[in-house]
């Protein structure tokens, strides 16, 4: 017989079971399920509540008044400020996710070291040895001209009593994982404890108005650790990205109540802590030997509210395998499929009997359709032999009909390929007002299959076939 009052709780997604099983039949995760025992408050019957209940206080929203909105305090790290939508709100909550390494401990007590006085950085990870130590790194000097405060606590009890008394500047904490409460059942970590801590740690500050930041641990999956309801109660969840071979961090924004949603801040890891890039388009550009060859071309992103630059490479070769491969680095390989697909059917380009690697420079990875006439470009240059003139920014997004549809943004893309001493841009048909508005000389392609059949034309590509034969 099932135990009065208990049920089964996934620890990877939140998701609640009235039965113990070995695999979660939400998230389809093993051996996650734990026992909890229903508290109190769920057993609380709201229809005797609510008719003792005073009833709920409304205001009419004419009255609101503009000047009483919080406005966000700049953190002083521009590129933060990029994706948080200028600051930390006052009473807002704010989650950063990453994978361990990737320097979220790093770019917090940066900004805990800018901050007002009266900061706090509470840490549960490391000793505070150890963030004192990366906190003199980080300045450059053993003498720190700070007024931060710092605390190794975990008991949230403890923490919300400092933040009640001391209403602290900013409140970060390092990480949501590591604090409990003695009121739940469950160690550290685990759906329960997280969920509790985070809520009341949300309570408190926005009670008191201190901007709180909350470090999350990132799964094998790359979504924040503990439940999903952890990103719902918060106000701006934020996700650190990036090979940690290559230097730089992309700081994404995933939720923001407060800011655009799809901007991205650049940061690059020197031995000082992490720079904010003001130039990315550079990370992304592979070095052009001065003989230019097949399969590179540069196309401009949009990433925000800022044009990026970046080298897409392909090598197309006779396969040696029953199924050819398709290796992509950087982009979706299901994009990669749909314009090999119409490459084929469209331009009477068979790119079947051979592999084809696709990669994107710098390790950026690519969302934006605005790369599919670059990667038809790259493919065919790769595939013919024919080198694209190094001068040229390629944008453009192809449909399964072989056309080169606009993308947004056209005239800050071109601007962007200005600046860094582009002369020309293969486009889709752009209006009058973006070719009055750029210096480039602009080649629109309204249909890829013209685009690919000049490329098959061009003299180069007949020397380098004669060449290979
Ligand atoms: P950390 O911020 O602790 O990452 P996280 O909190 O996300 O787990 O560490 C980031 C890495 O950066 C760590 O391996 C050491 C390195 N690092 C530098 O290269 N330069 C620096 O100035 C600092 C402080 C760290
Ligand atoms: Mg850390």
């Amino acid at each position: 017989m099932r135990k009065a009052n208990l049920s089964y709780i996934c620890q990877e997604c939140g998701m609640v079971h009235a039965r113990w099983a070995g695999r979660c039949s939400g998230c389809q995760a093993w051996s996650s399920l734990t026992e909890q025992k229903a508290s109190p408050a769920n057993k609380r019957r709201i229809t005797g509540a609510a008719t003792r209940s005073p009833g709920m206080e409304v205001v009419a929203l004419a009255d609101a008044n503009p000047a009483s909105i919080p406005r966000p305090a700049p953190t002083g790290i521009a590129e933060f400020d990029r994706v948080c939508g200028g600051g930390f709100t006052p009473g807002s909550a704010t989650l950063i996710g990453g994978e361990p390494g990737i320097g979220k401990s790093t770019l917090l007590l940066q900004i805990a070291l800018k901050a007002p006085a009266g900061a706090v950085y509470i840490t549960g990870e490391e000793s505070l040895d150890q963030v004192r130590t990366r906190a003199t790194r980080l300045s450059g000097t053993d003498k720190l001209a700070t007024d931060l405060s710092l605390a190794a606590e975990t008991d949230i009890s403890a923490i919300c009593r400092y933040i009640q008394a001391h209403r602290p500047a900013l409140v970060v904490i390092d990480s949501i994982q590591t604090v409990y409460s003695s009121d739940v059942e469950g160690t550290p970590g685990s759906v329960a404890q997280v969920r509790t801590c985070a809520f009341e740690l949300i309570s408190v500050c926005k009670s008191v108005g201190s901007p709180l930041v909350m470090i999350g641990h990132v799964t094998k999956e790359g979504t924040l650790a503990g439940p999903r309801v952890l990103e719902h109660l918060v106000d701006t969840v934020l996700y650190f990205e990036g090979d940690r071979s290559a230097g730089y961090r992309i700081l994404r924004g995933i939720k923001n109540r407060f800011g655009a949603l799809d901007e991205i801040g650049i940061f690059e890891m020197t031995g000082t802590g992490l720079a904010g890039v003001a130039n990315p388009s550079h990370l992304f550009m592979a070095e052009r030997s001065k003989s230019p060859s097949p399969g590179i071309a540069t196309v401009a992103l949009l990433e925000g509210s800022r044009a990026i630059l970046a080298d897409v490479q392909a090598l197309v070769c006779p396969t040696s395998f029953a199924t050819p491969r398709r290796s992509v680095v950087g982009w979706d390989s299901n994009r990669l499929a749909m314009v090999t697909a119409v490459l084929d059917t469209h331009c009477g380009m068979s790119l079947g009997a051979c592999d084809i690697y696709l990669n994107v420079a710098g390790g950026l990875r690519i969302k934006e359709t605005a790369a599919d006439l670059a990667v038809a470009a790259v493919l065919t240059s790769a595939a013919v032999g024919a080198p694209l003139p190094t001068d040229t920014v390629i944008f453009g997004e192809a449909s399964l009909t072989g056309e080169i549809r606009p993308v947004g943004q056209a005239l800050l893309r071109l601007k962007e390929a200005e600046r860094l001493g582009f002369a020309a841009a293969m486009t889709p048909t752009l209006d009058k007002v973006s070719v009055k508005a750029t210096a480039l000389r602009i080649s629109p392609v309204t249909k890829l299959s013209d685009f690919v059949y000049d490329m098959q034309q061009r003299p180069d590509q007949r020397e380098n076939a004669d060449g290979r034969r």
